[in-house]
């Protein structure tokens, strides 16, 4: 009756014992993912890690999550990961789950049909603020005499600080701060002829971090020398045709003279008796007249000379 009672109990305390050892065993021959990290560039997260590899078979992965609050408030609960739970590739962008900063747990298993392998966690929990925040890419452009700034377009979470300057010795530098990236910006209104030079980096205000500043890039405003060479081109031309102008009347006015009314010599009585009135008309029909039987070329080169 003892013996009998013994052996029963020794039975029943090995079924106990090891039903739950093959039922683990059973659901534990798919290997769980391994290697599990996190990249984090410009508060864009991605976990990655090694495939579980079962030849001609699709395996599936799940991503849960545990922030500060759920493992401090909500008894350890795992919540579901929004974009892998779920999901075919061996990574997940796990940016929108990551909403505090706070430590975060996260663990991933790999699912084949039935089978589910065992959870892997990431060995330290993520903390968003361990973001690498990259200098911004930026267009320094100018529009007329505006410089025009156009930021890299990062997303609601990110301000940028602009600094820029004229490049002299001892300018000072004028920092500007930008929130949103992705459209143009006016800084400043430019000065004819001088360089402008821009750098910009980021600012999370979530993580209380800044990036590095970007490398400065440069631009010249087209100084005054266009206007100041039409204005010198233009004096030039006056100068000319001031000087030019009254020598050509000059020197035409000496070549009729020569070629269509030489100077004759007038009897005295002629001089005196005529009036000028008279003179003028005759010599206007004079000079009309030799206009008009033409001059030849070899007298008006003559007469240049
Ligand atoms: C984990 O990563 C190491 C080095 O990156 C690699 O050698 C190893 O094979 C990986 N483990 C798995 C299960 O892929
Ligand atoms: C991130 O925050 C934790 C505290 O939550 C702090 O210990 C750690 O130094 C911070 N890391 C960085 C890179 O700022």
């Amino acid at each position: 009756m003892v013996l009998e009672e013994i052996a029963a109990s020794l039975i029943m305390w090995f079924s106990y014992a090891l039903i739950p050892c093959l039922l683990t065993d059973g659901a534990a021959v798919l290997p769980a993912p391994q290697n599990l990290s996190v990249q984090s560039t410009n508060m864009k997260h991605v976990l990655t890690w090694s495939p579980v590899m079962v030849p001609e078979e699709t395996v599936y992965y799940s991503v849960e999550y545990q922030g500060e609050y759920e493992s401090l408030y909500m008894s350890h609960i795992w919540i579901p990961s929004s974009w892998c739970s779920p999901t075919a590739g061996p990574e997940c962008d796990i940016t929108d789950d990551i909403t505090a900063t706070v430590p975060y747990s996260l663990r991933v298993r790999a699912t084949l049909g039935s089978q589910t392998s065992a959870w892997s966690t990431l060995k330290h929990p993520f903390n968003r603020n361990s973001t690498i925040l990259t200098p911004p890419g930026m267009e320094v452009t100018k529009d007329g005499f505006h410089l025009v700034i156009k930021l890299e377009d990062l997303g609601p979470q990110f301000e940028f600080f602009v600094a820029y300057w004229r490049r002299e010795p001892g300018a000072k530098e004028h920092i500007k701060m930008v929130r949103p990236g992705g459209i143009p910006m006016h800084l400043e209104t430019m000065d004819p002829g001088a360089t402008y030079c821009v750098k910009a980096r980021t600012f999370v205000k979530a993580i209380g971090r800044y990036s590095a500043f970007s490398q400065a890039e440069c631009v010249k405003v087209q100084g005054e020398s266009l206007p100041l060479a039409l204005a010198l081109f233009a004096f030039v031309g006056f100068m000319l045709v001031l000087v030019v102008v009254p020598f050509s009347v000059w020197k035409m006015g000496r070549l009729l003279r020569h070629s269509c009314c030489p100077v004759v010599m007038l009897p005295d009585t002629l001089k005196i008796t005529s009036s000028p009135q008279k003179l003028i008309s005759c010599r206007r029909e004079e000079v009309e007249a030799c206009a008009t039987a033409g001059v030849s070329s070899e007298e008006l080169l003559r007469a240049w000379i």
